[in-house]
């Protein structure tokens, strides 16, 4: 695994962008898995900045996002699907034909979870996936639990998934208890992974997830298996690293 630490989060979003834009540089057609949260939004501004400038093309990418809310549609603001396009997708004018995120509201989700599978194998897998961290060590929604699981998946959220997500939504009543989410396994199989993480409140879960045990109670602590990490945070959060 290999750690950047960063001053600042606005220092983190530029590395992390610059790692992206150099992963489309040096293959225009990229498969880019794609993260929501707060952390990767500065992210997201850098590209946007990148493209505006002239430095960066996305045209030429597929997109394929980690998770979706069940039961959210497309246009609800606290989708999913919302907030790509708010942050990224209509800001770089992305052939939204290009962009896949799980759908929410599909009639099958077990359907939907399969298609999903067989989608992002068809694009040839994803080249980087970007990664956020929750609090509880969850990447995507795959929430702690007894095993890691493979492919995408309906999940329930944890109570302090729920409550951490709240602060977006009008009340915690209106928190999705379900989502679909790509399973450990797909995330696994992305050839690069690049995670972001910022500020003190992460700093716990960065130094269980990253020095400690790999264990399906903590969820991001079998990237400590893949070959191919990068971990982009600002002093903050990773202020309890033994490094
Ligand atoms: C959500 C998302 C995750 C994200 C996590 C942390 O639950 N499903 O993909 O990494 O929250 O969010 P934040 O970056 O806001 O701390």
């Amino acid at each position: 695994m290999r750690f950047i630490r960063t001053n600042d989060y606005a220092a983190m979003s530029r590395k992390a962008a610059n790692i992206i834009a150099s992963q489309v540089i040096l293959k225009p057609d990229s498969v880019l898995g794609l993260a929501t949260g707060s952390t990767p939004i500065g992210t997201y501004d850098e590209l946007v900045r990148m493209v505006n400038a002239g430095d960066l093309d996305l045209s030429g990418v597929h997109t394929a996002n980690l998770d979706e809310y069940v039961g959210l549609t497309h246009d609800h603001d606290q989708s999913y699907h919302y907030f790509m396009n708010e942050h990224l997708f209509s800001r770089v004018g992305l052939d939204l034909s290009r962009t896949n995120v799980p759908d929410g509201v599909a009639a099958d989700p077990a359907a939907e979870c399969a298609r999903y599978d067989k989608l992002i194998q068809d694009l040839g897998g994803v080249d980087l996936q970007l990664l956020g961290l929750g609090h509880n060590g969850h990447i995507g929604f795959n929430e702690p639990q007894d095993d890691f699981p493979k492919g995408t998946h309906l999940v329930d959220l944890t109570e302090s998934t729920i409550n951490a997500n709240s602060r977006l939504f009008e009340k915690k009543e209106d928190v999705p208890r379900q989502a679909l989410t790509m399973g450990i396994g797909t995330i696994m199989a992305a050839r690069k992974i690049l995670v972001v993480v910022n500020g003190a409140g992460k700093a716990a879960i960065v130094k269980e997830a990253f020095c400690g045990p790999v264990t399906p109670q903590v969820p991001a602590s079998i990237l400590q298996f893949h070959p191919d990490v990068t971990i982009v945070g600002d002093a903050e959060a990773f202020s309890q690293l033994p490094f």
